[in-house]
Order: structure tokens, then sequence, then C-alpha cells
């Protein structure tokens, strides 16, 4: 699904990058979590000669280290999400007649930046970035200098009433969240919180693995997709189901993009529910 043009973003943006990692190793069949679940996976980095142990999903520390984010999860792993979802919104945003330049987007979960810079590339020229993890703010800052028109490092499930009232002026007209929908990442709620800072009509972009939208998964995704798009809150215009990455034992994990309108907006009592529900 990796398009060669979009494969030339996070390589040039990696050549760019000054990067510390050395080597990057992944546990072997002999090793006891070979085949762990996707937010157990580690590796063995070595930097300036010493060699550390890393979870994938620690974005803490994987951020602090320039380049191991597009060293891991691009080159090794093979993701190719922010190109497979920011060329996807495109693509439907221009079959509705809609300007890609007219997008004013809300990225959130952010991370270093890899969406904007996707998005950047596509010709949308506004992105706002959100992410709960400072690291990741200062990540962005370092590699992607003036991809995003703003960062804020806040907490959609308990959103401070200043940040609200300050995201809200942004008149977003698209919510973006690539990579970051459970796990222990982004919880239902806090998406729901999103959407509603977008503006109605609006679109919505975001990938989630598959597993969490079958009816019996237990993370809410499953449960709030279809009930915003059966109280016509939104409206699915393209379902993708593609490889996200390989696991560090190199089997595919595959992914959902979904693409969609949002028709009206979110109601308090949905977003009451569901930060009761979390
Ligand atoms: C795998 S990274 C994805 C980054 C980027 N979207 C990409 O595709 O490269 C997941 C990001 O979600 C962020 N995240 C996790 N939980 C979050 C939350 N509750 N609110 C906002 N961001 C969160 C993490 O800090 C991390 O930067």
């Amino acid at each position: 699904m990796t398009t060669l043009a979009s494969d030339r973003i996070w390589r040039k943006r990696l050549d760019q990058i000054d990067t510390v990692v050395e080597d990057i190793r992944f546990p072997n069949d002999d090793d006891a979590d070979s085949n762990v679940d996707q937010d157990q996976e580690w590796c063995e980095v070595l930097v300036d000669g010493e060699r550390r142990r890393i979870r994938f999903h620690d974005y803490s520390e994987v951020f602090k280290v320039p380049g191991l984010y597009e060293l891991l999860f691009y080159e090794r792993l093979q993701c190719c999400s922010p190109s497979c979802v920011a060329n996807l919104l495109t693509d439907v945003a221009r079959d509705f007649d809609d300007s890609v330049e007219d997008l004013r987007v809300l990225d959130v979960g952010a991370g270093n930046g890899m969406v904007g810079d996707e998005l950047a590339h596509l010709g949308v020229d506004q992105v706002f970035g959100v992410d709960i993890t400072p690291s990741a703010r200062k990540a962005t800052e370092r590699d992607r200098p003036s991809i995003y028109d703003g960062y804020l490092v806040t907490d959609l499930t308990n959103l401070p009433e200043a940040h609200e009232e300050m995201l809200r002026k942004q008149d977003f007209n698209c919510l973006t969240t690539v990579a970051a929908l459970g796990y222990g990442d982004i919880p239902a709620a806090a998406f729901l919180k999103a959407l509603d800072l977008v503006r109605v009509p609006g679109w919505l972009a975001f990938n989630i693995k598959e597993d969490f939208l079958r009816e019996e998964d237990s993370s809410g995704f499953s449960k709030l997709i279809r009930q915003l798009s059966r109280e016509e809150l939104i409206q699915v215009q393209c379902y993708r189901r593609y490889q996200h990455r390989v696991s560090m034992s190199g089997e595919p994990l595959y992914y959902v993009a979904m693409i969609a309108q949002k028709l009206d907006e979110v109601p308090g009592e949905l977003i009451e529910f569901w930060q009761q529900e979390s």
C-alpha cells in the first residue's frame, strides 16, 4: 500500500535527522518474549556503544532518541499508515470536491509529526498537533520544525477548559488519528472528544487494528463507531483493510483505515456517557 512517493517522505526526513542509533536488535526465537502482543514488543537499541532495552510503545523513550521511531517502525517494521491514511483522506475529499488546501486538520496522537509531514506533502497547510507525551512535541520541534501550526501537549480524557477554548478557536474541519487508538493509547472517550472539536460538516480519518472493530471487542471502539454511524453523526465513506506493519517476528498486522464525514454535532450526553464507560 505504500507508494514510492510517500516512501521518500519519511526516508528523506530520516536522511536529515542526525540519528545516534547504531543498531536495533529484536528478540530472537530463543527469547521468551519473541511472540508477545503488539504493546509488549521490545527491542535492544545500540546508542553510543551502549545497549538499551526499549518497549515499542514506550513512546516517551522512543521519541527521545533521534531517528529511532523512523528506523524502528518504518524501516524495520515496514509501517505505512501515515501515508496510507493521509492519501485516502485527500483522495476521498477530492471525490467530494473538497479542496485539500482548505482542510484545517487536528492531528491527535501526532507523535513526532509523521502524519503532518504526509499531509503537508499532499497540499494541506493547516495542521495542529495534539499528543499526551511531552517528548512527542519535543521530537516534532527537533525533527519536523514548521510542519505544525501549533502543537499542544494535553489529555483529551480530561481536557482543561483553556485548552478546549484554544482548540475550538482553530475551527478544525478535519480530525486525523493514526496508529494511536487502543492498546492503552487513545481511549474511545478521548477519540469522541477529539471528534467533538471538529466542525460540521467535517472529515474524520483514522486507522485502527481490525480486532478492535469486531463486535466482541472490549476497547469500546467497535461499539462507538457503530453508534456514531447509527445515530448519523458520521457517515463512513471509505473502509480499507491493509497491512499496517509487521510484528517483531515478521507477521503482518492488519488495520482498517476509515475516512468518514462528520454530519452532526456530538451531543454532550454522549461525551459524558463515554467518559463514564472508559
Ligand atoms: C504510534 S504513535 C503514532 C504517532 C503518529 N500518529 C504516527 O502515525 O506516526 C502513538 C502516539 O499516540 C500518543 N498517545 C497515546 N495516548 C494518547 C492519549 N491518550 N492522548 C493523546 N495522544 C496519545 C502517543 O504519545 C504517541 O505519540
